[in-house]
């Protein structure tokens, strides 16, 4: 299909005499193709037998067992701790938190590596206490539930990990100016593991973040639930950081702040069906903050639905950072009351002082808008705010439907280029006229020999 895509896209270029332009780089876009979710692996993932139906030679380490009380209020640590000693060393087994009741858990690293596959059974509720008073940072830096060094382990279970951070949500200074800036844990973070499976999981109220993978690869998290209040600050839904090869599917997340970020140094994210409301919408980024690297590589959203969000698709990068986006594909994405659908910005500023002008930035290439429609909240329906001295490049839209709700959707681009075909509305002339570099080269282009884009097409 993509294959396809390609070919006409080459084709298509060809047409308009863009034949000039380096398409060394669309070889990663074709790649895009592979990085769609493997039928195969899906049947694998949701074909694993309950636990309970299928006990094979399963040895059960249930919480319980090491005295977890589970009312809520009593402190369930040192269980939880104990019962994952058990559990991690030894093979075969499933790690146990019963359904129907609730456990009052502190922060808490499970380390691997484990004895075998272990299965992290979670079916009841683990609950975080709720005051920021008590939290301790140098022992525990941000980190709540904290799973690290784990390879081939299974959390499933229906059951619920929950931040409890409304004070923690209170004391920001996000809320009250009057607050200090401080930082604030993450509800559950998958840390240094691969081989990881999630499945059929709540992860709600972060304290901040609500999921973090990070330093991980092969990472599938499937029918997982995240939620936070609207109105809950910085608590993204699942944030993916120095990750590799990681597949988010069949997931509904609303939170205060991003559905799903993906930052630095990860590569090879694919996401399908994936309902995101309230929140800020899917997002690549922040990246080069403070004058950082940032690099993401191949990414692809396919199925999504976004209800009422800050922003729709997202790419957003600090002034004077350096590094790329690179091969990115979003398609067959619904959105409803919208701000911002589709939005690059490369003056992301989330500080109390605006940003200094600066010259560097994270480049930003082939990025695939495909099947792209409903309503927007916001009159700019497109906007590609690129930086003069590091133009966004390689963009590409196919079948756009953006509409607000009165019927005046516009379309801003600032050193963007790229292009457009299929229905596109509101229209995106902006994308090249704003472009004199590619102008240029198509008008080099029409003395081109034809010959020359099959030649690129069989890349
Ligand atoms: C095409 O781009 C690649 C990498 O971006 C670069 O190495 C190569 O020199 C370019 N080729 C031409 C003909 O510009
Ligand atoms: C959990 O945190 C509470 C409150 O800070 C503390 O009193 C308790 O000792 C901690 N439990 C463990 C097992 O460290
Ligand atoms: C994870 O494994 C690495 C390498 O073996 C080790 O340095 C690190 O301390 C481990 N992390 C934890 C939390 O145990
Ligand atoms: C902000 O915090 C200050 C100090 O804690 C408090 O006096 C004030 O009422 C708070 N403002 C709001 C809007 O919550
Ligand atoms: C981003 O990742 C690269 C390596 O992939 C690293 O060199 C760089 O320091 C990272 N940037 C930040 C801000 O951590
Ligand atoms: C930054 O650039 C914008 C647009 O070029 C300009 O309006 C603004 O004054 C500049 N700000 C600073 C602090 O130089
Ligand atoms: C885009 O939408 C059309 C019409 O609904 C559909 O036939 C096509 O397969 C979609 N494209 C992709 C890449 O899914
Ligand atoms: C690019 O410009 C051409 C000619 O000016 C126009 O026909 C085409 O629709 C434009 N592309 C986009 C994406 O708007």
């Amino acid at each position: 299909m993509a294959k396809i895509l390609f070919l006409f896209l080459v084709l298509l270029m060809g047409t308009l005499g863009a034949g000039n332009i380096n398409f060394s780089d669309e070889v990663i876009l074709s790649e895009l193709e592979d990085l769609d979710a493997e039928e195969g692996d899906e049947a694998d993932f949701f074909d694993l037998p309950r636990w309970g139906a299928d006990r094979g030679n399963k040895i059960l380490v249930n919480v319980d067992s090491f005295g977890a009380v589970g009312d809520g209020s009593s402190d369930d640590t040192k269980a939880f701790v104990d019962a994952w000693k058990q559990a991690c060393s030894t093979p075969k087994s499933v790690f146990l938190v019963p359904a129907g009741r609730s456990y009052l858990v502190n922060a808490t690293r499970f380390r691997g590596p484990c004895a075998g596959r272990l299965r992290v059974q979670i079916e009841g509720t683990i609950v975080a206490p709720d005051d920021p008073k008590n939290w301790d940072f140098t022992k525990n830096g941000r980190i709540w539930l904290g799973f690290f060094n784990l390879t081939g382990a299974l959390f499933q279970g229906g059951g619920v990990i929950d931040g409890s951070g409304s004070k923690w949500w209170a004391a920001s200074c996000k809320k009250n100016k009057t607050n200090p800036c401080v930082a604030a844990p993450t509800a559950l973070t998958i840390y240094t593991s691969s081989g990881i499976k999630v499945k059929d999981i709540t992860i709600q109220n972060g304290q901040q973040m609500n999921f973090v993978i990070s330093r991980s690869d092969s990472i599938q998290i499937n029918g997982v639930k995240v939620s936070a209040s609207e109105d809950s600050p910085n608590t993204d839904g699942i944030h993916i950081t120095e990750s590799t090869n990681v597949v988010l599917q069949n997931s509904r997340i609303g939170t205060g702040d991003d559905c799903v970020s993906i930052v630095n140094a990860s590569s090879n994210i694919k996401m399908k069906r994936i309902y995101c409301g309230p929140g800020h919408g899917i997002s690549i980024g922040s990246l080069g903050k403070d004058n950082s690297v940032g690099i993401v590589t191949g990414v692809v959203l396919d199925n999504a639905f976004l209800k009422g969000t800050t922003n729709g698709l997202r790419i957003k990068t600090w002034q004077g950072g350096s590094g790329y986006v690179r091969a990115v594909r979003f398609q067959n994405v619904m959105m409803q009351d919208v701000s911002n659908p589709i939005i690059i910005d490369q003056f992301y500023c989330d500080s109390p002082k605006s940003c200094q002008n600066q010259t560097s930035a994270v480049e930003i290439s082939e990025i695939v808008y495909r099947n792209v429609s409903g309503t927007s909240k916001s009159r700019n329906v497109i906007k590609f705010a690129c930086s003069d001295n590091v133009p966004c490049s390689h963009i590409v839209l196919n079948n756009i439907n953006l509409e607000t709700r009165d019927g005046t959707a516009e379309v801003y681009c600032n050193s963007a280029t790229g292009i457009g075909y299929g229905y596109i509305h509101p229209s995106a002339e902006c994308l090249n006229s704003s472009d004199k570099k590619i102008e240029q080269k198509m008008d080099a282009g029409l003395d081109e020999p034809r010959e020359e884009y099959i030649v690129h097409s069989e890349l």
